[in-house]
């Protein structure tokens, strides 16, 4: 049965008694809404943890756009039952006075990492990730840590400030899931209209024709160029980035290196997509 804990004092006891019989205990920390990509980070945290705490907290200080906050889906009951199922031992749901009491002055900023694409696109949404990750690893006392790969530019932004600020707790990067028609899972899918969910698989399909492209030989450029003029002419919205960079600094690349990774984010009617894929 999955305990829920609302209190971050509860839930730090239960940790210590866990610790004290020498268990290591992984967390994946989720904004809800969970989809078949949260549970397999679930599975992989049961795999490599004897505890295993899942973290489900909207945390409005990674939104810049408060009614992308609004909007965001939120269903705690379905949640707990499909934890309970996937044998979670604790879901950790805090509410917001709990993260964030009065008097909270503190951010995380990490530099470099989190400026372009995403940074660049939603300001200020990396300074809120990073700071509660931070205060959801000190709140968990977490040995292990699961992310999507989905949130390429998140998961570097994370390992930099470990690294950064010798948290005592490993990242586990872990393989996009995809639904069969190849839409990377994400929570924000279920806002998609029926027309833009038959249309939102074509986005994987032109990053792996891209790809291909560029393993080929292509100029880096000119395939860019004409990827974005393809899914214009395939009647997807803006653009707002699509870029060939380097899988751990981020550093754009004008040509293909080793762990090259293919980044983007575009807007298919009110719903804003992201994806991203190794070449
Ligand atoms: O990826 C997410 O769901 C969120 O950004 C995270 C890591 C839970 C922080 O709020």
């Amino acid at each position: 049965m999955t305990l829920v804990i609302r209190n971050s004092a509860e839930l730090q006891d239960k940790v210590a008694a866990w610790k004290r019989s020498g268990m290591l205990v992984g967390v994946v920390p989720t904004m809800g809404a969970l989809h078949d990509g949260h549970l397999s980070l679930v599975k992989a945290a049961r795999a490599q943890s004897d505890r295993v705490i899942v973290t489900i907290f909207v945390n409005p200080m990674q939104f810049n756009n408060t009614d992308d906050l609004s909007k965001y889906p939120r269903d705690e009951a379905r949640d707990l039952a499909l934890l309970d199922e996937a044998g979670v031992d604790v879901l950790f749901a805090p509410d917001v006075a709990e993260v964030y009491p009065d008097g909270f002055s503190t951010t995380v900023s990490v530099s470099g990492v989190s400026a372009p694409m995403e940074g660049e696109h939603r300001p200020g949404h990396f300074d809120g990730v990073a700071t509660v990750v931070a205060k959801l690893f000190g709140m968990t006392q977490a040995g292990r840590a699961f992310f999507g790969e989905k949130d390429w530019q998140q998961l570097q932004v994370v390992r930099r400030m470990v690294r950064d600020l010798n948290l005592p707790v490993t990242v586990i990067g872990c393989p996009t899931i995809r639904e069969a028609d190849g839409l990377a899972m994400s929570s924000r899918n279920v806002r998609l209209s029926h027309e833009d969910r038959s249309m939102a698989p074509l986005l994987h399909q032109v990053l792996q024709e891209l790809a291909a492209s560029l393993r080929a030989g292509a100029d880096v450029g000119v395939a860019l160029a004409s990827a974005r003029a393809e899914l214009a002419a395939k009647g997807f919205g803006t653009v707002e980035y699509l870029d060939l960079r380097a899988g751990d600094s981020l550093a754009p690349l004008a040509q293909l290196e080793d762990n090259a990774r293919l980044l983007v984010a575009l807007w298919l009617g009110n719903v804003r997509l992201i994806d991203n894929i190794p070449v």
